[in-house]
């Protein structure tokens, strides 16, 4: 598949997992895909935890509460550390969502699906906190996202999207677009 096609086929799957383990090897792709990504000032402040350990799965399941993704047979685990970039910028949001799309693409590439949550571990409730517990992760270390990755039972739902003339325009921003974003 070319990029392209790859960009276009991925989808957001909130639907049910095989059971079918994924190969570390893919695993160790899919992070590597995750890890070449830019980052500003090459600060290179993403780290990744991928969790196929059955037993531990288990346990980072009880905490994520309303349960998603509890079928996918392995999860990529994405921390951050909220470093300094350029004087007192910082840019960890900017490096690990350029991070976490390579990663959703190379899992589409090679045949599984997944879905970026970060949202729903991120809230109050500090899911993610406690997913970082469990995984021994340091305090300098913050866990924001998971992916979970696996092959898919069903297809992806199609989310509507605003239409291209919508969004993108050449040269200037058009006279009679309406600015608000429904
Ligand atoms: C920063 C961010 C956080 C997200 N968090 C969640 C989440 O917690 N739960 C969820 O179901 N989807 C989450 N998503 C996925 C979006 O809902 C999804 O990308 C959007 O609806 C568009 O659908 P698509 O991915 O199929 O194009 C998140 C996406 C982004 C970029």
């Amino acid at each position: 598949m070319n990029v392209y096609k790859t960009i276009n086929k991925r989808h957001s799957y909130r639907g049910k997992y095989k059971s079918d383990t994924v190969p570390r090897e893919d695993l160790i792709t899919i992070m590597k895909a995750g890890l070449n990504a830019p980052s500003g000032c090459n600060k290179q402040t993403t780290s990744l935890i991928a969790v196929d350990d059955k037993d531990v799965l288990k346990k980072l399941h009880k905490v994520i509460n309303p349960p998603v993704g509890e079928t996918a047979p392995a999860i990529i685990c994405v921390l951050t550390q909220r470093l300094p970039a350029y004087r007192e910028k910082c840019f960890a949001v900017q490096d690990y969502s350029a991070a976490i799309e390579n990663m959703l693409l190379a899992i589409v590439e090679l045949g599984y699906q997944s879905c970026w949550y970060e949202g729903h571990i991120t809230d109050e409730d500090k899911i993610g906190y406690q997913m970082a517990q469990i995984l021994n992760v340091p305090d300098n270390f913050e866990l924001v996202c998971f992916l979970p990755v696996g092959i898919a039972e069903t297809e992806p739902t199609l989310p509507k999207k605003r239409t291209f003339e919508e969004r993108a325009w050449f040269n200037a921003f058009p006279n009679n677009q309406n600015e608000s974003v429904p």
